[in-house]
C-alpha cells in the first residue's frame, strides 16, 4: 500500500474559503492564559444568533415582520417587529449558553438577571441598530458588549455588575447586515472582520488586524439638525465644509462607524435641542464601538472625556458621541475648543 503525505494543492483551481469565526476564536483563546473557554463559547452563541438575525432581515420583505410593532421601548421610540425579533434571539442565545448571568438591552426596561449566578459575563446589547432603516433595505447591524461580573461567582448579580465603564469591556463587536453580513469583534488585542458567507452559513475571517487611517475626509452627522447645535459642532462641520469632506450619513450607526474605520472618517452625534446629552446610548452603542474604535487605532469622545472613562450612573444613559480617526477627532477638539465658552456639547 502507497502512504502519501498530504500535499496541498497548488493549481489554483479551488480557492481558499480561508479560516471560519469558530477556528479564529478557538485559536485565539490561547491569548488569554487562563481561560476556560466561556468567553469564546460566548462569542460563537452570539455569532449564532446573528446568523438567525441575518435570515430574519434577509427575509423581511416576505415574510410580514417589517414595520412597526406597536409599542414604544422604554426609551420612547417606537419598536419596529425585527426590533423585538432580534432581542427575543439575542436574549435566547445568550440566555442558553450558561455563560452570561445578566443581559442589558436597548429594547429592555430594567436588567434582565438570567438566575445564573455561576455565569461570569454580563452583555450589554443593542439587538438591531438602525431600525428606522429597516423596511427600505438600507444596512442595519447588532451591537454587543461583555464584562466581566464584579461581584463573585456563586452570588445575585447586583448594579456592580452591570454598571461598569466601558474601558472594563472584556469584549465587544457589531454585526453589519449590509451589502454583504459582517461580524467585527475585539476581545482586546487587535480588531478582526468576518464576512459571512452565506452557501456555507459561516463566517470567515476577511479583513485581519483592521487598521483605522489616522486621518480622512469623510463626516458624518445628521445636519438636519444643524439648528440645534451648539457653535462648537457648527465651527467644526464648518471646518469639515472648508476641507471638502464628504459627507456620508446614513442613519445606521454600525454601517456610518464600519465605512468609517475602514475608509477614514468621523462620526458626531452631538448634543442637541431635543437630545441635550445627545441620542446614543452609552451601554448598548457608544461604548461597544469605542472599545474597537480605539484597538483599531481610532478615537472616542463625548467632547470632554474618552468614552471609554465614562462612569454610567443609569442604564440607558445617553451620551454624545464624536468617534473617528485620530486626526479628525483630534480637530474637531481643537476646532470646539476655539469657540470661547462653549460647552463643546
Ligand atoms: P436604534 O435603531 O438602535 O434606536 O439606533 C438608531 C440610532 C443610530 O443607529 C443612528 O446613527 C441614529 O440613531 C440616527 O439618528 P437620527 O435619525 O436622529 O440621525
Ligand atoms: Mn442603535
Ligand atoms: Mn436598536
Amino acid at each position: 500500500m502507497k502512504i502519501l503525505p498530504y500535499q496541498p494543492d497548488q493549481s489554483g483551481l479551488a480557492y481558499s474559503v480561508g479560516i471560519t469565526l469558530d477556528r479564529f476564536i478557538k485559536l485565539k483563546q490561547s491569548d488569554f492564559p487562563f481561560a476556560s473557554g466561556e468567553l469564546s463559547q460566548l462569542l460563537r452563541d452570539i455569532a449564532l444568533a446573528a446568523k438567525i438575525v441575518n435570515r430574519e432581515t434577509n427575509r423581511a420583505g416576505l415574510s410580514n415582520i417589517g414595520g412597526a410593532f406597536g409599542q414604544t421601548n422604554v426609551q420612547g421610540e417606537e419598536q419596529q417587529k425585527l426590533d423585538v425579533i432580534a432581542n427575543i434571539r439575542f436574549m435566547r442565545a445568550l440566555s442558553k449558553g450558561g455563560e452570561v448571568c445578566a443581559i442589558v438591552s436597548e429594547e429592555e426596561d430594567a436588567v434582565i438577571d438570567l438566575k445564573n449566578n455561576s455565569g461570569k459575563y454580563v452583555v450589554a446589547i443593542d439587538p438591531l441598530d438602525g431600525s428606522s432603516n429597516i423596511d427600505v433595505n438600507i444596512s442595519i447591524g447588532t451591537i454587543f458588549s461583555i464584562y466581566r461580573r464584579k461581584t463573585p461567582l456563586g452570588s445575585p448579580i447586583t448594579a456592580d455588575d452591570v454598571m461598569q465603564r466601558g474601558r472594563e469591556q472584556v469584549a465587544a463587536g457589531y454585526v453589519l447586515y449590509g451589502s454583504s453580513t459582517m461580524l467585527v469583534y475585539t476581545t482586546g488585542n487587535g480588531v478582526n472582520g468576518f464576512t459571512y458567507e452565506t452557501s456555507l452559513g459561516e463566517f470567515f475571517l476577511s479583513h485581519p488586524d483592521i487598521e483605522a487611517p489616522k486621518n480622512g475626509s469623510i463626516y458624518s452627522i445628521n445636519e438636519g439638525l444643524q439648528n440645534q447645535w451648539n457653535p462648537a459642532i457648527k465651527a467644526y462641520i464648518d471646518h469639515c465644509k472648508d476641507q471638502a469632506y464628504a459627507a456620508r450619513y446614513i442613519g445606521s450607526l454600525v454601517a456610518d462607524f464600519h465605512r468609517n474605520l475602514l475608509k477614514g472618517g468621523i462620526y458626531l452625534y452631538p448634543a442637541t435641542e431635543k437630545n441635550p446629552n445627545g441620542k446614543l446610548r452609552l451601554l448598548y452603542e457608544a461604548n461597544a464601538l469605542a472599545f474597537i474604535a480605539e484597538q483599531a487605532g481610532a478615537v472616542a469622545t463625548d467632547g470632554n472625556s474618552s468614552i471609554l472613562d465614562i462612569r454610567p450612573s443609569s442604564l440607558h444613559q445617553r451620551t454624545p458621541l464624536i468617534i473617528g480617526s485620530e486626526r479628525m477627532v483630534r480637530d474637531f477638539e481643537y476646532v470646539s475648543n476655539q469657540i470661547p465658552q462653549a460647552n463643546p456639547l
